[in-house]
């Protein structure tokens, strides 16, 4: 292969090349050359070719070997997908993706625009002393900051907890607070915090704090926090114990920094669980129990707002024979009952159907995928769905009677009976 190229490269000698100039730097090369050339016993331009197939060579080696690296990782696709997302989430944020480093924009894949969530203080039933609070204390501060800037006492809590028996709306409340107060919501979850390689989760730690910091207001909210702040123990990984003391080191970062605006609220179902380091950073603590019988009856109008109800309905007994339920468990006896009547509806059409009269809302009978209302190419939305005899309501659906939701309420309770037994 050298005796190929060495024809062409005949008029452009190498050595020549080095010693084009006259400074320092040429003459050391010179005498390199040189000396490889006598220890060699090859020509300079020889010389020069072995040493660009070298590095050819390498470079080769170091892109295949990447690649496969990055083939094995089973989670390759799912970062390239949040690296999309967190692009356009910064977009629409008004932040400059430029300002931040790879594990930040990898982090931004976690944000979420507050004005995004259809939630607000409405849709949570009872609850009002955890409302209040949050309102006092996370909310009007936080809008306020500047205002209260001479104030030290008036200054958000850096961290806030919400414990509670599952379902009871605490993911909920969480929502509610940042769209309330306007701040960004970083959502932080065990599994976006773990990494195979070392120092790795150290350094997602650090650009959960860096990035909230750059686009504060932040709320940081983590939920299910026992499992990523869990009481630190001896079996710990080494790298478990290093990513919680770090990040318990940027939080306190946060209590000294007077300026900053940022907070962590955190949501256990597992108080007892957490780190009492952790515990003592969150000053805040609220618990979001099971509703009272009050509470049920003002959740249960709050789910069924949108719906049809019958005459017999009587939401303050079904309230009182609910004891012990969840919001979400009221709101999967509002699904079940719901549930009840549609069957019933298809199971009707198709009666008719079999009949052969024409189904009053064939809508019902089709599978979603038949059904878009895009243009293929644009996505646009059509005037015409694919089915334009759709009609604007079901017609001859009944509303949600007493005993649908009673029907609800005994296969919420039996399921809920089943996971004790
Ligand atoms: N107070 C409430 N008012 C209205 N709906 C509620 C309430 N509490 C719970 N729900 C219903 O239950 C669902 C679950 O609530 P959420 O996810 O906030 O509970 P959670 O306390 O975070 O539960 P987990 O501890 O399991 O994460 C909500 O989507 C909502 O439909
Ligand atoms: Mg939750």
């Amino acid at each position: 292969m050298c005796e190929e190229v060495t024809p062409a490269l005949k008029n452009v000698s190498t050595k020549s090349l080095w010693k084009a100039g006259d400074g320092p730097v040429s003459s050391i090369f010179a005498k390199l050359i040189s000396k490889l050339e006598s220890s060699t016993g090859l020509k300079a331009e020889h010389i020069f070719i072995k040493v660009v197939a070298t590095c050819c060579s390498f470079a080769a080696v170091y892109v295949t070997f990447s690649w496969i690296l990055k083939k094995m990782d089973p989670t390759y696709e799912e970062k390239k997908k949040a690296q999309i997302q967190a692009k356009v989430m910064l977009k629409r944020l008004g932040i400059d993706e430029h300002a931040l480093n790879e594990y930040e924009v990898a982090v931004a894949a976690n944000l979420v625009d507050p004005r995004c969530f259809d939630i607000s203080w409405e849709q949570i039933g009872g609850l009002d002393n955890v409302k209040k609070e949050l309102k006092q204390t996370v909310i009007f501060p936080l809008k306020n900051f500047t205002l209260l800037d001479n104030s030290k006492l008036m200054k958000p809590p850096r961290g806030v907890l919400l414990y509670g028996p599952p379902g009871c709306g605490k993911t909920m409340i969480a929502k509610a607070t940042a769209k309330a107060s306007g701040a960004n919501f970083l959502f932080v979850e065990l599994s976006s915090m773990l990494d195979k390689w070392y120092g790795e989760s150290q350094k997602r730690v650090a650009a959960i704090f860096n990035l909230a910091h750059k686009i504060q207001p932040t709320i940081i909210f983590i939920d299910e926090i026992d499992s990523l702040l869990r009481t630190r123990n001896t079996q710990d990984h080494e790298a478990t114990s290093m990513m919680k003391t770090q990040f318990m080191n940027y939080w306190d970062g946060l209590l000294t920094d007077s300026k900053s605006q940022v907070i962590i609220i955190g949501a256990t179902n597992n108080r007892q669980a957490l780190d009492q380091a952790i515990l003592r950073r969150m000053p805040c603590q609220l618990y979001v129990g099971n509703p009272s019988t009050d509470q049920r009856y003002h959740i249960l109008e709050i789910i069924l707002s949108d719906e049809v109800l019958g005459p017999d309905v009587d939401l303050s007994v079904i309230a009182q024979i609910t004891d012990g339920f969840s919001g979400s468990d009221l709101h999967e006896v509002c699904r079940l009952a719901a549930s009840v009547r549609i069957s019933e509806y298809i199971d009707t059409t198709s009666a008719d159907n079999k009949e052969g009269s024409e189904p009053s809302s064939p809508i019902l009978l089709l599978p979603m995928s038949s059904c878009s209302s895009a243009q293929p190419e644009t996505g646009a939305p059509t005037d015409k769905g694919c089915d334009s005899n759709k009609p604007d309501k079901l017609e001859n659906l009944r509303g949600i009677s007493q005993t649908d939701l009673c029907t609800g309420v005994d296969k919420v309770q039996s399921n809920i009976s089943k996971l004790f037994c």
